[in-house]
């Protein structure tokens, strides 16, 4: 049982920094359990009891995970001196979070990103040994065809002869394909394929293990993850 001080948690909801929370819990604005509490330095299981500022819950767990649609145009980083990044799409309750985003989609690629602060989490999402499918919609230059499909099951060879992992390709037209990947190489979707010759003009992630991107999030808005959704992350499709 990990006790903290309720000036802490309630800091660590990012409603506020830990000297207002200091103020906000003296001013009776913060229940534990439907009782007013007084002392920011009472100590509590945020796990095991209702944390309430002004009456509405606050989720006082300090591990947060997040789903954004990545737009085009902004860079998978936290912070950037010159460009938007996605920690800059947030709304700025999470900014305080110290999230950082779960691998990198490209500044022209759109789709699934997750953001976390749990590091373990986003090394289990990202290992190449733990085998967890991104998937992506790509759009290439050139016509797709069976002999795409079989070389990207045998596992392609980069040019600069870098070995990926077998990769599964759906073909849904001439020049649209469905891709399946279980690492996250550098480029390494655009880089397959070029490799067949088929340049990718256009990329999209719809899907990490078996969580698929909310189709109600517009491009450049995010959701915390949901109950099971953290599951969903590392279960088979
Ligand atoms: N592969 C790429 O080439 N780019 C991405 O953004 C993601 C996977």
């Amino acid at each position: 049982m990990a006790l903290t001080r309720l000036d802490k948690l309630l800091a660590d909801s990012g409603r506020c920094t830990r000297s207002e929370a200091r103020a906000l819990i003296r001013a009776g604005r913060v229940t534990v359990d439907g009782a007013a509490v007084f002392a920011p330095e009472a100590k509590y299981d945020a796990a095991c009891v209702r944390i309430a500022l002004d009456g509405s819950a606050v989720n006082c767990t300090q591990t947060r995970y997040l789903m954004l649609h990545k737009p085009a145009g902004v860079l998978s980083a936290t912070e950037d001196a010159r460009q938007s990044t996605v920690i800059d799409l947030l709304p700025p309750e999470y900014r305080r979070m110290r999230l950082f985003p779960v691998g990198r989609l490209d500044k022209d690629t759109t789709g699934l990103l997750l953001l976390t602060n749990d590091g373990d989490f986003a090394h289990r999402v990202i290992s190449p040994k733990k085998h967890v499918p991104k998937r992506y919609i790509a759009r290439v230059e050139g016509t797709l065809d069976d002999a795409d499909i079989a070389a990207f099951a045998d596992g392609i060879v980069l040019a600069d002869g870098t070995h990926c992992l077998p990769a599964q390709l759906v073909i849904l037209a001439p020049d649209l394909g469905q891709v399946t990947v279980y690492e996250g190489k550098y480029h390494q979707v655009k880089r397959m394929f070029a490799a067949r010759g088929k340049p990718v003009t256009a990329l999209h992630r719809e899907q990490i293990g078996a969580l698929a991107l909310d189709s109600a999030l517009a491009p450049g808005q995010a959701r915390e993850l949901r109950l099971g959704e953290l599951d969903a992350v590392f279960a088979a499709d």
